[in-house]
């Protein structure tokens, strides 16, 4: 994955600019290879894969085998959203699968700590996510094992959902805590992303904007994302 890595690479060391990172959710999963490409063409950043179980939220979508087949497509980073329980039992085989950054909930079920450190010793970006109603200071304790905090806006489960209020407030909290903590963590934003909610968010504080119905309606996201990755 020679390719991967080299824009990886590229885009880690370019600049502090926003980066924009479509929900493939929101794509058609008919055709998921060609929508990677058409999202990397379009100028993305990283592709967001929302993994869920039907148990962590009611819905189900894809597993391991699925980001592996997909892998070849595209050079883009894969951000894997794990929406799962008990997260540890799966973090290798999304590793081996070609996941970049792997983030997991901190309301789920088992060893969280411990799924952190598995995805750090694999050789990916572990994350934490944490959905709109629970507190930042639950994360706190993660923050010395991670290298993304995923902040959700919308309760997961669902595209196409409103934006929550409380989003900005928390990415400023989120902010602080992380300069106190001295380490180099990307605060992601995911659900119910537009240029409105988006631009409040980054005036927060955020580092990455996770976007699918939005982003998803338009044939060419292109002028949109270099809007965005402007802010
Ligand atoms: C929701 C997922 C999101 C979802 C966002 O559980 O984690 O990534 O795709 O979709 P929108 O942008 O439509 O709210
Ligand atoms: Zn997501």
């Amino acid at each position: 994955m020679e390719t991967c890595d080299t824009l990886k690479r590229e885009r880690n060391n370019s600049s502090d600019m926003v980066k924009v990172a479509p929900s493939m959710l929101s794509s058609d999963f008919s055709k998921l290879g060609q929508e990677l490409v058409r999202v990397e063409e379009a100028g993305a950043d990283w592709a967001h894969l929302d993994v869920m179980d039907g148990a962590f939220v009611p819905n189900i979508t894809f597993g391991a085998p699925v980001v592996k087949a997909i892998r070849p497509c595209s050079g883009i980073v894969f951000d894997v959203h794990l929406m799962i329980q008990d997260p540890i039992r799966y973090v290798k085989d999304f590793a081996d699968a070609g996941a970049d950054y792997i983030t997991v909930h901190t309301e789920a079920e088992g060893d969280i700590e411990g799924a952190l450190r598995r995805i750090r010793e694999l050789g990916k970006h572990p994350g934490i996510s944490l959905n709109p109603d629970t507190p930042v200071e639950s994360i706190e304790r993660y923050l010395a094992l991670v290298d993304q905090v995923l902040v959700m806006t919308v309760q997961p489960g669902f595209g196409g959902q409103k934006f929550r209020d409380n989003g900005p407030s928390k990415i400023a909290a989120i902010r602080k805590m992380i300069s106190a903590s001295g380490r180099d963590i990307l605060i992601s934003v995911d659900g119910g992303i537009n240029r409105e909610t988006g631009k409040m968010c980054v005036d927060a504080g955020a580092d990455v904007l996770v976007a699918g119905s939005y982003l998803f309606r338009f044939e060419d996201m292109a002028p949109e994302i270099a809007l965005w990755k402007q802010w």
